[in-house]
């Protein structure tokens, strides 16, 4: 296999990083690796802040459950759907900004989405590791406020980066049958291979270095899909400008 499938078949979260900066090119570069990303309607709709301020990491930690290594990765970087830019544009050409639209939403989320990933693959490639952080959304009016969001963006989520300081197992993922189908959806044969991936997601979880526990992913599924799940987003993205119509 090519190196770059190798990278990305080895991508496991680092949540324990060494007290080690980032080299300012390697992260300029890293950036420029995210932005290169491909763009619905070429809206290049993801803004990302990077919070150097310590003030601003502290409560952006606190925010997301007091995860601790969003303060102490050598970086912290958030991610915003951003469709601001481009209303922008239209006042700038006196055309009124028609915004709102689900679409819209969908647009400039997958944007942030594909720019965060390219973030993460140029990252790993250098050795440096990741968490992706959506707890941000936990708050996501907070949120908002630290980081002065303007109407028609939210913080999508939060990406810690910084050089591993820790070893994890890779997580073994759904066997490539149940996601990969061929002309249609298809349900049949799921349950029997869900079996047997669920024993393999339980023994990781048993047998990994850190936080062990007992449950099989179909277990994890149930226990999450049964329970709310951030109810206040769609109150908080229609504020927003986004989900009008
Ligand atoms: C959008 C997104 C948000 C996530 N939010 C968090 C988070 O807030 N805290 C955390 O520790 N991990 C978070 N994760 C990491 C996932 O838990 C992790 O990717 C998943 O369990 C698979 O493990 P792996 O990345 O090690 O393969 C997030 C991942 C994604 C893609």
């Amino acid at each position: 296999m090519n190196p770059t499938i190798e990278l990305l078949k080895s991508h496991r979260s680092i949540r324990q990083f060494k007290d080690r900066p980032i080299a300012p090119d390697l992260l300029t570069e890293i950036i420029l690796a995210g932005q290169a990303a491909a763009s619905s309607n070429f809206f290049q709709a993801a803004t990302i802040i990077r919070v150097t301020d310590q003030v601003k990491r502290v409560r952006l930690a606190e925010l997301a459950g007091n995860q601790a290594y969003v303060e102490s990765a050598a970086e912290f970087l958030v991610f915003c759907a951003d469709m601001n830019r481009a209303s922008r544009c239209c006042d700038w050409h006196g055309v009124e900004a028609n915004t709102g639209f689900t679409e819209q939403f969908i647009i400039a989320t997958v944007d942030v989405a594909l720019v965060a990933q390219n973030i993460v693959v140029a990252a790993e490639s250098a050795g440096l590791g990741i968490c992706y952080i959506g707890a941000l959304r936990n708050d996501p009016a907070a949120v908002s406020a630290v980081l002065d969001l303007p109407h028609d963006s939210y913080a999508v989520f939060g990406l810690c980066l910084g050089w591993p300081d820790q070893n994890p197992e890779v997580k073994p993922r759904l066997p490539l049958d149940i996601v990969f189908r061929e002309n249609s959806y298809g349900t049949a044969s799921d349950l029997g291979q869900l079996a047997d991936y669920d024993d393999a997601i339980r023994h990781y979880y048993q047998t990994r270095t850190d936080n062990k526990k007992s449950q099989s992913w179909s277990e994890q599924m149930s226990a999450m899909l049964s329970k709310e799940s951030r109810p206040h987003m769609l109150a908080f993205l229609r504020r927003s400008g986004f989900l009008e119509k």
